[in-house]
């Protein structure tokens, strides 16, 4: 049995740098992941119904289906493609899939069990094959999410440079409960040529006074979109966090907090006040 735990992704700027002729837009993101995720468990069973079957249990798996829609079942059978190309022939196997984070939530969830689905498959394969390509083919997204530490993300999100952070960050997310389209984000954004991040030193992380100054060009248009973003936003910045900010699309907001212990007593100061909202305390994963 191999288990992955597919890491929220958290975008602590995203600038819209502009547009492609093909709609996609230009992004220049410092993105970390959170320890906490949804969990991809893999079985090699027996008897097997199928060469791959996938089932779903979490507090967001109701109603989630567990067809080539979802990006579990997608990722799985583009590497079994891939591996029978080869000449392999890939094993059965049963994909669990324990769904944590909200859907829709601009925290990249489904592009993170996508990633952690192909790294556990290729463990259970035992394939030696490069990953990222069938990674770009499922999402902007994917390919980041294999990589799961601190990173720049520039062009589509598909051009990756790793940033030296060997401390982690003390968060807390937050997402008020109203999922949010990702294409309706980005057509609801007025500017689309903003400056880039401006990073000094090569891979080095930012320090949370340079974060301070950059950015998520999504965050205006998000709240248009879902007034609860502003009141998430207002409970973070109460709290005590040192940074405050939405990530990716939204509408899942984060706080940046000094101690584990300050993100561990924000989380319950948010719960206690709004006890429909998700809300987790976590760290981010290092370099
Ligand atoms: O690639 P993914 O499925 O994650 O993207 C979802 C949608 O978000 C795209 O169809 C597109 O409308 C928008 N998008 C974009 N520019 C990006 C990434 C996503 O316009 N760099």
């Amino acid at each position: 049995m191999i288990e992955r735990i597919a890491h929220a992704k958290i975008n602590l700027a995203l600038h819209v740098t502009g547009q492609r002729d093909d709609g996609y837009h230009l992004l220049d993101s410092i993105v970390v992941f959170a320890e906490y995720g949804d969990r991809i468990t893999i079985d090699l069973p027996d008897h097997s119904h199928g060469p791959i079957t996938v089932s779903i249990s979490g507090p967001f798996g109701d109603n989630l289906p567990s067809g080539p829609e979802n990006l579990v079942t997608a990722a799985a059978f583009l590497l079994r493609d891939a591996l029978m190309k080869t000449g392999a022939n890939p094993a059965p196997v049963h994909i669990y899939l324990e769904k944590n984070l909200p859907l829709a939530s601009g925290i990249g969830g489904g592009s993170a069990d996508a990633a952690a689905v192909l790294l556990g498959l290729r463990e259970a394969w035992n394939a030696d094959i490069d990953l990222t390509p069938i990674a770009k083919g499922l999402g902007a997204d994917v390919a980041m999410c294999l990589q799961s530490t601190p990173l720049r993300a520039r062009r589509i999100g598909d051009e990756i440079q790793q940033l030296n952070k060997n401390i982690p960050l003390n968060i807390v997310l937050v997402n008020p409960g109203t999922p949010i389209s990702t294409p309706d984000v980005f057509r609801h954004l007025v500017k689309k040529d903003n400056a880039p991040i401006e990073l000094a030193g090569d891979g080095k992380f930012p320090e949370i006074e340079d974060l301070r100054n950059m950015r998520n060009d999504l965050q205006t248009p998000a709240a248009e979109l879902v007034p609860e973003i502003a009141g998430v936003l207002s409970a973070l910045e109460d709290s005590g966090a040192g940074l405050v900010r939405m990530s990716g699309s939204g509408a899942t907001c984060f706080g940046v907090y000094e101690t584990h212990a300050d993100a561990e007593n924000a989380r319950e100061r948010i719960r206690e006040a709004h006890s429909d909202w998700w809300c987790v305390a976590t760290r981010t994963t290092v370099s």
